[in-house]
């Protein structure tokens, strides 16, 4: 029988971009009405590379998401060539930065200040796995001879292979897969790596970008790949692997900065993500693995308790807008104008 409705532990979001001023105030809600908490990416236009900076974006954060008053945000690092291991160090034991980000140089939107040469952060990474702080990684290569839908894979060999020898130990996770290649590699590994899947990746394939017309707004990075990884993500996703979490990376937009003759990479999931991902574990017939991926895995893997309060979708069908916001900072978010089959029931008790 079709389920026409179903709850579970409220679910997080293990990788989120909110940026900053204006568009944080507009975008931040979405996020905050779906998710007990995110994983905020701190590749702002200044990267947050210090505990004060953290501290004072969790506080922006806290004031653009105050009509959900329970929501926690989740901060992170962004390691540089130059990151103070000491400031890192610190930021994890005062409980301000939750985790740290790896950003190739110049992999993505604002990753100018990335890590140029992985060797050169040694030391950082070394601190981080005595400490336990988990290591959130862009996994893809940059060099221009790479061709761009190898990137992940060639990151794979090149950069994360050796990594994990030299430390054992080090928690990791592989963010925002998009290939058998990477799932099939997380699945070997040991229980200190894991990664987050987004739902964009689970639902299209590169064909869906480009074919019939370019979609800026369906472009993204790492860019979706071949209808082989698309399936090999839902399966990693629903095959109840404790390994496979819940991260959107949705990464907003002003329409203008997507539809440019250099348009940007981000996919603004945001305010249907659950529905979407939702769908995606009831078209794979595993509705009964769907709470592990989204509120289960991820809090096990950072060692964080799961949210105590429940969230409940019901099969009600909703269309989502053609766009979200205002002026120069309206996004279209993904789906826009189509019609969804679930829809997140908020009410008083899960604010
Ligand atoms: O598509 C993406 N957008 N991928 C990233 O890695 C960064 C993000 C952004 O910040 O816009
Ligand atoms: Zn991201």
């Amino acid at each position: 029988m079709d389920a026409k409705s179903i709850t579970i532990t409220k679910p997080d979001d293990w990788h989120v971009h909110l940026r900053d001023g204006e568009m944080l105030k507009q975008i931040a809600g979405y996020t905050a009405r779906q998710f007990g908490r995110a994983i905020i990416m701190p590749n702002l236009a200044t990267p947050v590379t210090t505990v004060a900076m953290a501290a004072a974006y969790r506080d922006r954060i806290l004031k653009a998401t105050q009509d959900y008053s329970r929501f926690q945000p989740l901060m992170t690092a962004y390691l540089t060539d130059t990151i103070d291991v000491q400031e890192l160090v610190n930021g994890h034991k005062e409980g301000v930065f939750t985790a740290a980000k790896l950003y190739p140089a110049n992999a993505t939107t604002n990753s100018a200040a990335g890590v140029s040469d992985i060797k050169k952060i040694y030391p950082v990474l070394e601190a981080m796995q005595k400490i336990g702080m988990p290591l959130l990684v862009h996994g893809e290569v940059v060099s221009h001879e790479i061709d761009i839908f190898d990137r992940e894979a060639v990151f794979i060999e090149q950069i994360m292979e050796p990594l994990l020898k030299d430390m054992p130990e080090l928690k990791v996770v592989f963010e925002h897969i998009t290939t058998q290649d990477a799932a099939d590699f997380v699945e070997s590994q040991s229980n200190h790596m894991a990664a987050t899947i987004t739902v964009h990746h689970l639902q299209i394939n590169r064909n869906d970008m480009l074919v019939g017309g370019i979609k800026p707004h369906l472009y993204c990075l790492p860019v979706a790949k071949r209808e082989q990884h698309r399936l090999a993500l839902r399966k990693a996703a629903t095959s109840g692997s404790g390994k496979f979490f819940l991260g959107t990376d949705t990464a907003p937009h002003a329409i203008g900065d997507k539809e440019s003759a250099c348009g940007c990479a981000g996919i603004f999931s945001a305010p249907h993500a659950l529905e979407n991902y939702l769908q995606v574990f009831e078209e794979e017939g595993a509705l009964d693995q769907f709470e592990a991926f989204a509120s289960l895995n991820g809090p096990t893997f950072y060692g964080l308790p799961v949210n105590n309060q429940k969230i409940t979708l019901e099969k009600v069908s909703q269309q989502v807008p053609l766009m979200i916001g205002q002026k120069s900072l309206a996004i279209s978010p993904y789906k826009a104008d189509k019609t969804l089959s679930w829809r997140l029931k908020v009410n008083a008790k899960n604010i």
